[in-house]
């Protein structure tokens, strides 16, 4: 029996919260969007790692495994090498630094659309040995089955539609969807078909806003947007990205940090301390006899 998701409560570095928090539920996040009204905007961060989701949990309502580690901690060219098995790691990290927000993993590419029982397979195998409480997939109305199938055998899913970065060879490259009628109309009938088929949220990636404000509008589940628009019942950025980890990043990312200019600036002036032998030693409190 696996139990990767167990909470080491041995370190202070592993358990920094005094007092646990009652974590969120998915019944909870899909409850925000009643009647098409959205009172509480659904704050959704990406998490990779334990330390990352205990800064980020008490500001956010969803931490997403996402596939993204692929490029942000891999250094992959995109998302299509992730493995299961970097998603399982990943994920479990995350729920272990978490208390509070609904932690969702994503489905790496090739694990789940083959079939509903494939789907379900590797579905149940993050929720196991992660501790998580859904997964998010991409893909519209072909995905609709698979969907069903797992959210009737227990699986909470979050749909993504739009840009959807695994399907980046069929694309071409990471450009906004939706700039056509007819690619317009497909983005909206694929939220729909997601929507029916169960999910609890869909995400909306990179698609010009007025068919953001459309598929909002269309679906009773609340919609996330990334590159989207304002008005979407949630947001998601990927937190490297917020925090100004990285020189090039999509143009809708807003920036709360520069980051790496802070970590390239302490690098430079640990070097310069080792280099001059300024490195502080231990203290000498014990004296030999
Ligand atoms: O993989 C990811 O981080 C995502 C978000 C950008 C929505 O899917």
């Amino acid at each position: 029996m696996s139990s990767t998701f167990q909470l080491d409560t041995a370190t202070s570095r592993a358990n920094p919260t005094p007092t646990p928090m009652k974590r969120l539920t998915v019944p909870a996040i899909r409850k925000r969007k009643e009647g098409g009204v959205t009172a509480e905007p659904i704050v959704m961060l990406t998490a990779y790692t334990a330390r990352q989701a205990q800064l980020l949990d008490a500001h956010c309502d969803v931490l997403l495994v996402g596939d993204s580690l692929g490029q942000v901690i891999y250094g992959l060219p995109s998302s299509v090498p992730v493995t299961l098995d970097m998603m399982v790691a990943h994920g479990a990290a995350v729920v272990r630094g978490s208390y509070h927000s609904v932690v969702i993993v994503d489905m790496p590419f090739g694990s789940y659309e083959a079939s509903p029982q494939q789907a379900f397979e590797n579905a149940s195998r993050l929720l196991k040995e992660t501790g998580c409480a859904g997964v998010k997939l991409e893909g519209g109305e072909a995905m609709a089955p698979t969907v069903e199938f797992l959210v009737k055998r227990g699986i909470p899913v979050i749909g993504h539609v739009g840009l959807t970065p695994q399907a980046v060879n069929v694309l071409g490259g990471y450009n906004a969807r939706g700039r056509s009628d007819a690619e317009a109309a497909k983005i909206v009938s694929d939220a729909k078909a997601l929507d029916a088929a169960g999910a609890f949220a869909i995400v909306i990636e990179g698609v010009v806003e007025p068919i953001a404000i459309d598929v909002t509008k269309a679906v009773a589940c609340p919609t996330i947007g990334i590159g989207a628009s304002a008005q979407c019942d949630g947001q998601v950025l990927v937190t490297e990205d917020m925090l100004g980890m990285f020189e090039r990043v999509p143009r809708f990312v807003r920036r709360y940090e520069e980051i790496a200019d802070t970590i390239s600036a302490a690098a430079e002036r640990y070097a310069t301390d080792v280099r001059s032998r300024a490195f502080p030693g231990v203290e000498q409190t014990y004296q030999p006899k």
